[in-house]
């Protein structure tokens, strides 16, 4: 033991990369903790998903905060910020507990076996090798994404997304003093397919950073291996290096399956960075842990040059994300089997009593893209925003945001059917248009929460929707 903890001071000092601070490679093999690392011990987990959890009062963003934005207004289900409604695995309250009996918060060993079983997760479920000594913690994936458009580009630089997409991306994007380039999917027959063309003159205009989103939130998309090949050899041809945003990728509807970009080949492993975390799989956001990883070492090393805070994270989102890497499979495949009803109960109920809307079960996320063109037209939807921001400007309305930044109240066509939603229907959807071309007259709507709630959800729509 003593070995290890001057293992660890020489890595803190020398600050040799990730693996001393994820307790890598160097640490974990030296260390007795290192015995029999990375090996799942299912558990029945206990929990009740139809149960829920009820997150009103607990400062939750998705339901707290938007009440906090929309002062004196009704909002039944939260249905926004992607993160989830149940119950934490029971094993990982159990080890915060006990870290908690602890009353001392000084610098501390994270757990050793963390890179382990990172690693053992990995391969056990998507049969892949994740580099363990070139695997670099983040506060956050953003936070990951953010370091390498930095350390890999310039001011100026264009970025290509495929969109729709996740919103964060674009401030992530504009973040870095970059721009861009939206290399919109085409809806072929209610799934969409990457515009392969589009996404070649993107290149051909100088972009040489490409976010690929897989599973695509918030389209659903699980990319199968054909798909990405075709992107990422022309990313391999041009020198794009491919940001690989694989966060969502625990979420597997049906027999549907993930590919994860660097299975593809050494060629693609190599031209790419994976990011990753537990915090989307086990609803950890608020512990901020994530972790990326490359198999090539240079890229790694280039990321660090450039700034990436390489620091321990917080001690419990590691202990969180250790026990959720080491005992959660049955977790996540019982969730997985909860979401997809959930995902089959929003299409029969839609089909059945909503035809304004259209959808059809996704691929992968808990996110469900629902198409609302329909419903919009019905409501006029484009020309009451227009209105609405007219009258706005006319008037010196303001709204003040999370920030506190005061300006006037401008209306999109899906910013007019979020307050169209949650007025009538007393639910918090997102607007399409947050996740950049194609969006208009879809709305982005989380279904990971229990069937009560979901249920009382499309209820509202409908009973809104009859006094049109
Ligand atoms: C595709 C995608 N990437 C990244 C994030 C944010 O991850 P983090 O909070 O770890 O920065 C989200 C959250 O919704 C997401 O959907």
């Amino acid at each position: 033991m003593t070995k290890d903890i001057k293992l660890n001071r020489r890595f803190f000092m020398k600050g040799t990369g990730a693996a001393a601070l994820l307790g890598g490679a160097a640490i974990g093999s030296s260390s007795s903790f290192a015995a029999g690392l990375g090996q799942s011990t299912p558990m029945s987990t206990g929990v009740n998903f139809d149960e829920g959890y009820n997150r009103v009062g607990k400062n939750s963003i998705k339901f707290d905060l938007i009440k906090m934005f929309n002062p004196g207004k009704q909002l039944d289900v939260g249905m926004g910020i992607a993160d989830m409604d149940f119950r934490t695995m029971p094993q990982i309250t159990a080890a915060l507990k006990k870290r908690l009996e602890t009353e001392n918060w000084g610098y501390e060993i994270p757990p050793l076996d963390l890179p382990d079983n990172t690693v053992a997760w990995n391969k056990r479920r998507y049969n892949t090798d994740v580099p363990k000594g070139n695997i670099l913690n983040s506060v956050g994936v953003l936070d990951g994404v953010l370091s390498t458009l930095m350390a890999f580009g310039k001011e100026g630089d264009k970025v290509i997304v495929q969109t729709p997409t996740y919103s964060s991306f674009f401030t992530t994007i504009h973040q870095a003093g970059m721009h861009e380039a939206e290399n919109e999917m085409k809806l072929v027959n209610g799934r969409y397919e990457i515009d392969l063309d589009d996404f070649e003159q993107h290149v051909k205009d100088g972009a040489r950073l490409f976010i690929l989103c897989n599973p695509q939130n918030p389209t659903g998309n699980c990319w199968t291996a054909d798909e990405m090949r075709s992107v990422g050899d022309i990313c391999n041809k041009y020198g794009v290096l491919v940001l690989a945003d694989e966060i969502h990728c625990d979420f597997i509807m049906g027999e549907n399956k993930y590919v994860p970009y660097a299975s593809l080949g050494e060629e693609y492993a190599q031209n790419s960075i994976t990011y990753k975390s537990t915090s989307k799989s086990f609803n950890l956001a608020a512990h901020r842990t994530g972790y990326m990883f490359s198999d090539n070492r240079e890229y790694i090393d280039k990321v660090l040059k450039g700034g990436h805070q390489r620091l321990l994270l917080n001690i419990m989102g590691m202990i969180a994300s250790n026990v959720a890497y080491k005992h959660g499979d049955t977790y996540i495949d019982e969730q997985n089997a909860y979401l997809t009803k959930n995902a089959k109960f929003v299409e029969q109920y839609c089909a059945e009593n909503i035809p304004l809307i259209k959808y059809k079960v996704h691929e992968g996320t808990y996110l469900a893209w629902l198409d609302c063109r329909e419903l919009f037209e019905k409501l006029d939807a484009e020309n009451k925003a227009i209105e609405l921001t007219e009258y706005n400007k006319a008037n010196n309305v303001t709204a003040t945001d999370f920030f506190g930044v005061t300006s006037i109240k401008t209306y999109r066509t899906g910013d007019y059917m979020k307050e169209w939603f949650m007025d009538n229907a007393k639910i918090d959807i997102n607007p399409g248009e947050n996740y950049g071309k194609g969006g208009v007259g879809f709305m982005r709507m989380n279904l990971a929460t229990n069937q009560k709630m979901l249920k009382l959800a499309l209820d509202n729509i409908v009973k809104a929707i009859d006094t049109i």
